[in-house]
């Protein structure tokens, strides 16, 4: 008796389980499941570089990088999680493996493409990081294994269920300042920002012609008040860098609502980056933070030089905080573990006045 009950009981569940899936071979997906797909730079990287020929400069695959939640270098630049990593926890996704890790086998639960140092541009640290229209094109290649395992309908449903996060631009601000050879700092603001937009958009309107609909966007940071550039002291060039974030910020927002306009089923979310971090660095306390202008891991003024790790190539020596969650930044450029948090918070149910017109939740539940 007790036997049979249990029978009919799976029998229930199984046939509760058939109606919400759709199989193909062994694969089997619930009808809603919405898949995550990452593009971007260091702030989204989760060890993408560690797979590419690039220097330790680009890469944070040592101690302590990784040290409060994975115990481990993961090549994530931060203490711990980062971003799409609590992204993925909200939307009750496994942690999204980067795509050129060599187990990566996820295809449905998305991917991560991002790659510290990346920018837009494809000049933008050329060499050493996987740029935008790179991770593009791994991204379709992406495309064409979901069709061979899902069938062309089902790949393209997957596609349009899912969200593409991005997290770019912020090298291509500040990389012809630092490496002063590219011959870029010749374009006005105004062109420079519509070549970098222009690239973006570029992206965006190929991914959406393969059936993408859902875009997660930020602002970009506040990149005077980062422990590197206080720490460069330089404020020439730190005026002229913030003066682009600034103008791309804006012309950003503008370009979002006329894609809206122009591109069939678009829609997007746009979290105001740039607010988040500058009221955590002036007001640390209000937020559960001590610190707000030092970086937890480097060296030098505001541990502001890039050296957390020991790893890189100009300085080796560095310095370490007791408690990472004290500090918004955990090196020189990005933030620990608990700021990563918290913005995920607000990019995930953040109200219309620093995440819209849509939050990644109503985006997810579209
Ligand atoms: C890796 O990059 C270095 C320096 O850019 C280059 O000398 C080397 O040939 C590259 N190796 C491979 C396998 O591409
Ligand atoms: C870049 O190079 C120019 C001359 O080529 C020089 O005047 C300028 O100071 C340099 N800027 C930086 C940030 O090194
Ligand atoms: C994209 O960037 C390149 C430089 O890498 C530039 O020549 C081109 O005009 C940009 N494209 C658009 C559409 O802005
Ligand atoms: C920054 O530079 C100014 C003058 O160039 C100097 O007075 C100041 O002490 C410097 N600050 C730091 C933190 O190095
Ligand atoms: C947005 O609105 C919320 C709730 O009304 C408020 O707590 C928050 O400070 C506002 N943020 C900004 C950037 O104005």
């Amino acid at each position: 008796m007790a036997a049979l009950r249990f029978h009919s009981c799976f029998l229930v569940l199984y046939a509760a389980l058939l109606i919400q899936t759709r199989c193909h071979g062994h694969l089997c997906l619930p009808e809603k499941h919405v898949a995550l797909f990452v593009f971007g730079d260091s702030l989204f990287d989760a060890g993408n570089n560690n797979y590419i020929n690039t220097t330790s400069d680009y890469r944070s695959n040592v101690w302590p990088y990784g040290e409060t939640f994975f115990k481990y270098p993961t090549g994530r630049f931060s203490d711990g999680r980062i971003i799409p990593d609590f992204i993925a926890e909200y939307a009750k996704l496994p942690l999204i493996t980067p795509y050129l890790h060599p187990a990566y086998s996820q295809y449905t639960d998305g991917a991560n493409f991002a790659s510290a140092g990346a920018g837009a541009l494809v000049g933008t640290h050329r060499g050493f990081v996987v740029d935008l229209q790179a991770q593009l094109s791994y991204f379709k290649n992406l495309i064409g294994l979901l069709r061979q395992k899902l069938g062309d309908a089902d790949a393209r449903a997957l596609l349009g269920r899912a969200l593409y996060l991005f997290s770019i631009g912020t090298n291509d601000y500040v990389a012809p300042f630092a490496t002063n050879s590219s011959g870029l700092l010749s374009y006005s603001r105004e062109e420079y920002v519509d070549m970098v937009i222009g690239n973006l958009t570029i992206v965006i309107k190929e991914i959406h012609k393969n059936g993408g609909r859902k875009f997660g966007f930020q602002s970009l940071p506040p990149v005077g008040s980062l422990p590197s550039r206080r720490a460069l002291n330089n404020s020439a060039v730190t005026g002229e860098v913030t003066a682009r974030v600034i103008l791309h910020n804006k012309a950003l927002s503008k370009v979002l609502v006329k894609l809206e306009r122009q591109l069939k089923g678009f829609r997007y979310s746009m979290a105001n980056m740039y607010n988040f971090l500058g009221e955590r660095i002036n007001h640390p306390s209000k937020y559960g933070f001590k610190e707000g202008k030092s970086a937890c891991c480097g060296t030098g003024p505001y541990r502001g030089i890039n050296s957390c790790g020991g790893k890189r190539s100009a300085v080796k020596e560095y310095e370490l905080c007791d408690n990472p969650g004290k500090h918004v930044f955990f090196d020189s450029g990005h933030p620990t573990e608990m700021a990563n948090e918290q913005f995920a918070k607000l990019m995930w149910s953040g109200t219309p006045n620093d995440t819209g017109p849509y939050n990644l939740k109503a985006l997810f539940e579209l």
